[in-house]
């Protein structure tokens, strides 16, 4: 007999508070200056956008949006480490754009270290473009690096 196992495709949903611990285990993981847990929480408690990514039920990533009139700024995006360059990524991005299409949003706006090079990739990928720069924002593990504040107009 062959069993067909049925793949399924990753999904999200709003954040909830049992997800947390998992988030910041994840944050941990893939980020220099990683998000605390209370970072995560004060983000629940407000008005952002924090939405979960799961696959096979697991989570494997997120992002944190916050939205002022007619503008939005990607907060985080994460995809946990096994995961990532498997497309989850653009998955998530294109979920946040589509949503700020919704809600009638003209420009995404995101800032990232200069030395992030597949981050930068995905954001021009999908159309970004960088509008300013902020020099030795970030803590390197050895000194400073460039923010480099991109958009995307919608
Ligand atoms: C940045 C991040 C969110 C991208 O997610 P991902 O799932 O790894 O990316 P995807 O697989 O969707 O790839 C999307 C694009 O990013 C670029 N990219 C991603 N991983 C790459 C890699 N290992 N090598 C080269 N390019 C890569 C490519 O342009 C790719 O597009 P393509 O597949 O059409 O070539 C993820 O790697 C991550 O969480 N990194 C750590 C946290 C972080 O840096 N967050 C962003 C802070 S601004």
């Amino acid at each position: 007999m062959i069993l067909k196992i049925k793949k399924q495709k990753p999904s999200f949903k709003n954040v909830e508070l049992g997800d947390i611990e998992k988030i910041a285990s994840i944050e941990a993981n893939c980020h220099i200056s990683p998000w605390t847990k209370k970072n995560f929480l004060d983000s629940m408690s407000s008005e952002n956008t924090f939405q979960v990514l799961k696959n096979d039920e697991l989570i494997i990533g997120y992002y944190v949006a916050s939205f002022a009139a007619d503008e939005c700024e990607l907060l985080n995006i994460t995809i946990k480490r096994d995961s990532q360059g498997k497309g989850f990524g653009k998955i998530a991005l294109d979920h946040l754009i589509n949503y700020c299409l919704k809600r009638e949003t003209l420009n995404l706006f995101l800032e990232v270290r200069s030395s992030n090079k597949n981050a930068i990739l995905l954001y021009e990928n999908k159309g970004f473009n960088e509008v300013g720069i902020r020099p030795n924002y970030y803590k390197t593990s050895n000194g400073k690096e460039d923010a480099i504040l991109m958009a995307l107009s919608l």
